[in-house]
């Protein structure tokens, strides 16, 4: 048995990185997810920390050349189900097959039902108040099978404080990545000056005070039979006595008023509201005003501004950028403004929600 974290495409480095920082040894890696082991202890922490993370999910088996719906069956009723489920606990089966023998999903699914009555003599497709739902995954590629039990529930990327929301936030867990990836230094200025809902100065903030992402929550393993509830308490009171109580430089500017509403009470909520340095202005003030060390922002694109005059923005960007050789940055955006781009800069495709978008940064050679 092991323990699966799931991140979206691209992440998978960090993400191994979290799971080491943690102490866990990576015993296999794939895209959109990282294997490490299996402890009730590890679990517990895996939910707690991870920030690039979707979701941890126990792996109960993992077996090649499954590629015929008789193999697939003997498969699932190998599993020692009872050791894991309750015959009331209503099952929830989600499949999903790339590159495998085995393709139709309904067909998946009928073999894994038909497998787990003759299992658990159990199956109900209802939720249920007084049994909580067990969700698993099937998950086959090129024809390695995989049986995994949803240990998280609602997803690790909506964070505890997003409790209002303004449109087209970027992912919490993709704002964590960007400003783990940017290695800014706590003890330096921090900037978003395009900010709206503060998802990148909340997970800054999040970082440098190293408050786990999800302390403030409850996890669906906490309701399963097999798990000592005791050991997430634990968990969670060695996570608050590990909070630093330090000073930053964190700034935060948008020329939207309606945003700072929204935004400090999500900031309110996250326990950082202190630490993050608000201000009403227009990005065009940096193309007088010096601006150091790290801005990790994410522009306007043409999705809610669609009439702006989004080239004189990106001009505008880029003319910063090249004024502040001090600054490192990371744009996440989907316009392409690499033409307008003077300087020498990386760039990485990947995905907020379903929607394609660029990560532009700053290339050491400038
Ligand atoms: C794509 S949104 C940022 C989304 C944010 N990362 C989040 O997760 O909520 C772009 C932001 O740029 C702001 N903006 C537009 N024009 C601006 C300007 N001239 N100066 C400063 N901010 C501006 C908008 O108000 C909006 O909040």
């Amino acid at each position: 048995m092991n323990l699966v974290l799931t991140c979206p495409f691209w992440l998978e480095s960090i993400a191994k990185k979290e799971i080491e920082l943690l102490w866990l040894p990576i015993i296999h890696s794939q895209d959109k997810q990282i294997t490490t082991e299996y402890s009730e202890k590890n679990l517990a922490k895996l939910n707690l920390w991870s920030r690039v993370g979707n979701k941890v999910y126990i792996e109960l088996a993992r077996k090649d050349k499954i590629d015929s719906f008789d193999k697939l069956f003997d498969f699932v009723k190998s599993i020692k189900w009872s050791d894991f489920i309750l015959e009331e606990n209503p099952i929830i089966v989600n499949a999903t097959s790339h590159y495998s023998k085995l393709e139709s999903i309904p067909d998946i699914q009928k073999i894994w039902k038909k497998a787990i009555v003759e299992s658990i003599k159990s199956w109900f497709l209802r939720e249920d108040d007084k049994y909580p739902s067990i969700f698993v995954e099937i998950v086959l590629l090129k024809d390695t099978c995989q049986i995994l039990i949803d240990t998280t529930g609602e997803a690790l990327h909506k964070r505890w404080y997003r409790k209002q929301s303004l449109e087209a936030p970027l992912r919490e867990n993709l704002a964590a990545w960007l400003v783990l990836l940017s290695s800014w230094r706590f003890r330096e200025n921090f900037y978003d000056i395009f900010c709206w809902s503060w998802t990148i100065v909340i997970e800054a903030a999040l970082i440098a005070k190293n408050i786990a992402p999800w302390i403030n929550r409850t996890f669906a393993f906490e309701k399963f039979k097999f798990i000592d509830k005791e050991i997430i308490k634990q968990e969670r009171e060695i996570a608050k006595s590990k909070i630093l109580n330090k000073s930053y430089s964190i700034f935060w500017s948008d020329i939207d008023p309606e945003a700072i509403k929204i935004a400090s009470n999500n900031a309110e909520i996250a326990w950082v509201w202190d630490i993050i340095k608000f201000e009403l202005r227009d990005y065009e003030d940096f193309l007088e005003t010096p601006i150091a060390w790290t801005l990790v922002s994410n522009p306007p694109y043409g999705i809610r501004l669609k009439d702006e005059n989004l080239e004189e923005i990106y001009k505008n960007l880029a003319i910063i950028f090249s004024k502040n050789k001090e600054l490192k940055w990371w744009v996440i955006t989907n316009f392409q403004f690499w033409d307008l781009l003077k300087i020498n800069y990386k760039k990485r495709k990947l995905y907020n929600w379903q929607e394609l978008c660029y990560l532009y940064l700053k290339s050491s050679n400038n």
